[in-house]
């Protein structure tokens, strides 16, 4: 039987997400309703994805007991209060990236999906790519040696984006794509916490991080080198350097359809969007849907792929970086 997905947001992500299940089968992945805070722009939207279901409010979402999991594709100011929202209803959550504001907020959402038994996930969508799977499996059959360091790059202009540089709307690298670096290196070092932490950045006049390089120290002599800024343009590669070679993850290593196992390159090619998309690959949310799928299936409550103490670690680290640089947002005072 198909799972049953509750959008909420109707804004630019969850569009991609939309396109991105078409490529799925449709006795597997059915998108059921749709939520918006305007009762309009939900209506639109579920006109263009062909949607049963319309609410112009989360609660009406979260009160629908016909949805099997709830995608959270707002703002990330807005999912600590949202995913709470759900997750109190008793309904399993996929969240979009950054999972919260800081590592406290992603304390609480953890806590509320263990109460409720419910499943919760951060929507680190790399960690699905078939790339990754890849690269897991290399790294397992120590296909590099020992892995001696670990570098990952993120650069897109995106100055002009109000959510990218505001900070009332989260804005700053770090959050929004620095969160993909970092992730890389967690996933290559299997979720262990870095012995230590040195970061620096630049700020925005708004408070915000405009770019960021990221220094971190792993045991047995292996370290991990991030930069990624929202002001200018990166090779956004990710590169995997050890004893005896070397994987790299070509650009965009976030959705990467691109892997080098020293000179040796493999491609794996997305399907094509039914409709135009806002985001790069982001046909490729479909293998994280899968894996939600897969997760619900075999009654997991998380995914072993994007395990609840990654994203603790990750935001715990974030914060750190954040303390180093200086960049305050107003939910860290509460
Ligand atoms: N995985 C990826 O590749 C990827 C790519 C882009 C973004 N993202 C993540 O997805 C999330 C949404 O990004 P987006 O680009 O889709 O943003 P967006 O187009 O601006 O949409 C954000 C949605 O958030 C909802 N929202 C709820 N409260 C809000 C508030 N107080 N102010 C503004 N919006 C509010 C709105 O939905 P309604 O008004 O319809 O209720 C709005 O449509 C972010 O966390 C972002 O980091 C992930």
């Amino acid at each position: 039987m198909a799972i049953r997905w509750g959008l909420c947001g109707a804004g630019k992500i969850s569009h991609d997400f939309s396109v991105a299940l078409k490529t799925l089968p449709a006795e597997d992945h059915q998108i059921a309703a749709i939520a918006s805070r305007s009762s309009d722009r939900a209506k639109e939207f579920a006109k263009k994805h062909s949607i049963p279901k319309v609410y112009g409010s989360y609660e009406e979402l979260a009160r629908d007991p016909d949805i099997d999991i709830v995608y959270l594709g707002v703002l990330h100011t807005e999912h600590w209060k949202v995913g709470l929202l759900f997750l109190q209803a008793g309904k399993n959550v996929l969240c979009e990236k950054p999972f919260a504001m800081n590592s406290r907020q992603v304390k609480d959402l953890v806590e509320a999906a263990r109460k409720t038994n419910v499943f919760l996930m951060e929507a680190i969508w790399s960690r699905c790519f078939p790339v990754h799977a890849e690269v897991r499996k290399l790294l397992a059959e120590e296909a590099v040696g020992e892995v001696k360091l670990v570098k990952a790059y993120f650069g897109s202009p995106q100055l002009h984006i109000p959510c990218s540089v505001e900070k009332e709307l989260g804005g700053g690298a770090l959050l929004d794509i620095g969160v993909y670096c970092l992730q890389f290196v967690l996933m290559v070092f299997n979720g262990e916490r870095p012995e230590s932490v040195q970061a620096s950045g630049v700020l925005l006049d708004s408070g915000v991080d405009e770019s960021v390089v990221v220094v971190m120290k792993f045991s047995r002599k292996r370290m991990a080198l991030c930069a990624f800024s929202i002001a200018a343009r990166f090779s956004n590669d990710a590169v995997i350097s050890g004893t005896k070679g070397s994987i790299r993850v070509l650009g965009p290593m976030h959705c990467p359809t691109t892997l080098v196992l020293n000179d040796k390159k493999t491609e794996y090619p997305l399907p094509e969007p039914c409709l135009p998309l806002n985001f790069t690959n982001s046909t490729g949310l479909r293998y994280e849907a899968e894996e939600v799928r897969q997760c619900l299936l075999k009654g997991l409550k998380e995914s072993p792929r994007m395990p609840l103490a990654d994203s603790v670690l990750l935001t715990e680290i974030m914060d750190e970086i954040r303390k180093q640089v200086g960049v305050v947002f107003s939910q860290d005072r509460k």
